[in-house]
């Protein structure tokens, strides 16, 4: 059986659904968004950090009420905007969970991770002792396909400014991933920027955000419109991915 799973990443959601990120409404552009994941029909969702901009209570309950209607199994892990006790209790309510970290998707296993650090100095992440320690524990139970989410890159996107926020311990998180041959794929928010790299026999994913966006070099039209990435995990442990963009309507933008 094929396992479908959307990613939606960096929602930055506000209280008031109307209040504008640089030029973008983030309420109304993911409900744009959520209309086309709707359409796709995935078995699951991971929605990986920064899902409020100012880690406010009533953004929290504002995504609740966009994403729980779907009744699709959507995970949550924080981001370096998000108050993580807030979205804990605010989101920890079915069908949105925010536990557990290992989840099993037929004969795929997904971790999700916690890359957020108390008082980063702009807004960079790391992987606790603890959180690397379980990791290498889990990856060694057993040798099943695996995917890994979390929001900070641990790859470098060519862009210097983006390149400073990153991953701080990526070293001693690829050092884990080298020791195992059981990971697939690393799918990442945090860059707000569509990411494709191999490293070694492992692809890593990085996926727009669904309200604005970095820009590459020469940036296409396409580059600029929110999305979300599209998985689909087979059988064999093979994979397929893809990211979907949506285009901005007025209302979601001036
Ligand atoms: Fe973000």
């Amino acid at each position: 059986m094929v396992t479908k799973i959307a990613q939606i990443t960096d929602t930055h959601l506000f209280a008031d659904p109307d209040t504008l990120m640089r030029g973008v409404a983030p309420w109304h552009s993911l409900k744009a968004i959520l209309e086309r994941v709707k359409l796709e029909n995935p078995d699951a969702i991971l929605l990986t950090g920064d899902l409020a901009e100012n880690g406010d209570a009533k953004a929290y309950d504002r995504l609740f009420d966009l994403v729980s209607p779907l009744q699709i199994p959507t995970y949550c892990i924080p981001g370096n905007h998000d108050r993580i006790d807030l979205l804990k209790t605010h989101l920890n309510r079915s069908p949105l969970f925010t536990t557990p970290n290992a989840l099993t998707f037929d004969n795929w296993r997904f971790i999700l991770l916690d890359s957020t650090m108390e008082n980063p100095k702009f807004g960079e992440g790391c992987l606790s002792e603890e959180t690397l320690s379980a990791l290498e524990t889990t990856l060694n139970t057993s040798n099943v396909p695996t995917a890994i989410a979390l929001h900070h890159h641990p790859v470098e996107t060519g862009i210097d400014w983006l390149d400073t926020i990153d991953l701080i311990n990526t070293t001693d998180f690829l050092a884990i991933l080298d020791r195992v041959d059981c990971v697939k794929l690393v799918v990442f928010g945090h860059v707000h920027l569509e990411i494709d790299r191999t490293w070694g026999d492992v692809r890593f994913y990085g996926t727009p955000s669904t309200c604005t966006q970095v820009l590459p070099e020469n940036p296409s039209q396409s580059d600029r419109y929110p999305g979300f990435r599209w998985l689909e995990l087979y059988p064999d442990g093979s994979h397929r991915s893809r990211v979907v963009r949506v285009p901005l309507k007025s209302g979601e933008s001036p």
